[in-house]
């Protein structure tokens, strides 16, 4: 029997219930009561075609998964962890949590070197840069600055084997968000968070990768959304609660307000309780 989807899986001890083991910006950890309740109960395979930080993933254990995202170190980060955690905890072990050194790394050009590599550069980075936050520039270099951390916990061992072992059941692969049209069957379930289109002119945080995401995207993202529903897929969507959004799922598909607490803005003043949606 495939594992019911509807629930988080009871057989693992607390301790070993995995948490994402990067923070990412838009990561939905505190969402996850709210979403909870809106995921069905499917029989086949979860898809998650903006991967991030996984919360949904690694809160439901599905017993067969296929992630994915557009940003190629991310991927390569899931795949080193999932193919070498002890060799990953060990190199992690070994990081001073030092200005330096975190400067040196950051400057690092990344690309050539192995999963392994990539995902020990990648937590490294996550938990000493500012704000636990991933941003790419223009050139897709990594460009966040050290961070003020009080002993920081560089490696969080128990929970980095946890996600390789629930790893071990998915496939993960580099690819657009698109892609995932060809794989899903009906009685899947795909859960879409896409980076949020802005509420307003000046809202900031878009670049997880150097290309962006624009509304031309998230009209596709919708109209892939109602092929995939019509095909039996179910399908839950989280964006911002703009009216472009509203605009684009409301006539096809049941919306959820909900309040989240954004931590990541470079502005202070920007911090705080905004209302997102959940669209299935
Ligand atoms: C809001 S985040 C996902 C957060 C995730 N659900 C979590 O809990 O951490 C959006 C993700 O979409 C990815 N992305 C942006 N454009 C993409 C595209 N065209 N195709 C696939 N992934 C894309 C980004 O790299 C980023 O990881």
């Amino acid at each position: 029997m495939p594992q019911n989807a509807c629930e988080p899986r009871k057989d693992s001890p607390q301790w070993q219930v995995p948490r994402p083991f990067l923070k990412w910006v838009g990561g939905k950890g505190q969402l996850l009561h709210r979403m909870m309740p809106l995921v069905p109960c499917f029989s086949g395979v979860y898809h998650e075609p903006f991967v991030g930080g996984g919360a949904l993933f690694f809160a439901l254990q599905p017993s067969r998964a296929i992630l994915s995202d557009g940003n190629l170190r991310l991927i390569r980060a899931y795949r080193g962890l999932r193919d070498q955690p002890r060799e990953v905890i060990r190199r992690l072990q070994e990081a001073p949590y030092d200005k330096d050194y975190f400067n040196h790394q950051r400057q690092r050009a990344i690309d050539a070197d192995s999963d392994v590599e990539v995902a020990v550069w990648m937590i490294y980075l996550n938990r000493t840069g500012f704000n636990g936050l991933y941003r790419e520039n223009r050139h897709g270099r990594f460009n966040v600055p050290f961070g003020r951390h009080v002993r920081p916990l560089i490696c969080d061992e128990p929970n980095l084997l946890a996600c390789s072992q629930r790893l071990q059941h998915a496939q993960i692969l580099h690819d657009t968000f698109e892609s995932v049209e060809s794989r899903a069957r009906s009685g899947d379930f795909v859960y879409f968070d896409p980076p949020y289109q802005p509420v307003s002119a000046t809202s900031t945080f878009t670049s997880y990768t150097s290309r962006g995401f624009c509304f031309e995207d998230h009209r596709r993202l919708r109209d892939l959304a109602l092929r995939l529903k019509r095909r039996g897929v179910h399908v839950l969507v989280s964006n911002s609660a703009s009216s472009h959004v509203l605009g684009l799922y409301e006539k096809h598909f049941e919306i959820h307000e909900v309040q989240a607490l954004r931590k990541v803005n470079c502005k202070r003043e920007k911090r705080g309780r905004i209302t997102e949606l959940l669209i299935r």
